[in-house]
């Protein structure tokens, strides 16, 4: 695996191995890696010749100082873990990605708007600036997202869409910690405490897909989130699969989804789960 820093280096390589006939697949990573990349890392190097991670702590999608000052960086145990799995691991610093500050403005649709583009204004433009510079860059076949930020990959198609990207957008399944907590690069924030209450998120919407209707969803998950103190509830929402509005009826053609976001003390996660 070779570590690239420069853009011009990552598309002179990328239009190198395109040119020799193999078949890209690219992960595009914050890095702070743990075993759901790696799902994505694996079905990458499954699926193609040739595999591009990058690891790229994006500031233009943290709408809070705090939250990308608090972002675990940690390169070198990550390039570890990555090993072989992946060809070229791509980690630029912010001036190489950015040489001037973006000024590209999106839109994505209402279905960027609710839920975490509704909580985190600025964070899908932001997501669609950098994801955007990576395909370009790579033009990868096949682009690897894990289903925890189902919203984002929505926001992602939409973005290929308007855009003219062609590179498939594959979804992954969210990989999960042995207590069923979703896996994710800010459950190291947590205390042991935390870790094992924060256990209760995924219990509680598991246990929610016996409710008979959207409003009794609705009301067993935000009474049983109300019960536990080191939880605040930011959002809870039954949503259709496809476009992401909330929906009243389990009888929706596109799908149901739950989507949920929690404070399990200062550390902010989210979950969902299907329920058609
Ligand atoms: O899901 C993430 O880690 C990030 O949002 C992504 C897609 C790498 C863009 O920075």
């Amino acid at each position: 695996m070779e570590i690239i820093k420069t853009v011009e280096k990552l598309m002179e390589v990328a239009v190198r191995e395109r040119a020799a006939g193999k078949t890209i697949g690219m992960v595009p990573t914050m890095g702070a890696l743990h075993e759901g990349h790696l799902s994505l890392i694996r079905r990458a190097h499954k699926e193609n010749d040739v595999v591009f991670c990058s690891i790229f702590v994006n500031p233009v999608q943290f709408n809070n100082a705090e939250d990308l000052e608090k972002y675990p960086r940690t390169l070198e145990a990550d390039v570890k873990l990555i090993g072989d799995l992946a060809d070229y691991v791509f980690a630029p610093s912010v001036e190489e990605v950015f040489p001037v500050a973006p000024t590209e403005v999106y839109d994505f649709g209402t279905m960027a708007n609710v839920m975490e583009g509704a909580a985190r204004p600025g964070h899908f433009n932001g997501v669609g600036v950098i994801v955007r510079r990576l395909l370009e860059w790579v033009r990868p076949h096949k682009a690897y997202f894990g289903e925890k930020d189902y919203q984002q990959i929505a926001v992602i198609r939409e973005m290929c869409a308007q855009c003219r990207i062609l590179a498939e957008i594959v979804p992954c399944p969210i990989v999960r910690e042995p207590n069923g907590l979703a896996m994710s690069s800010r459950n190291r924030r947590l205390s042991a405490h935390e870790f094992e209450t924060a256990a209760n998120i995924h219990r509680i919407l598991e246990a929610s897909k016996q409710c008979k209707s959207v409003p009794e969803i609705q009301q067993f998950v935000e009474s049983e989130i109300a019960k536990i103190p080191e939880f605040q509830l930011d959002y809870f929402e039954i949503a259709d699969a496809k476009t992401l509005l909330t929906t009243d009826t389990l009888n929706n053609p596109n799908g149901v989804m739950g989507f949920i976001t929690v404070y399990v003390g200062p550390v902010r996660l989210i979950d969902n789960i299907k329920y058609r």
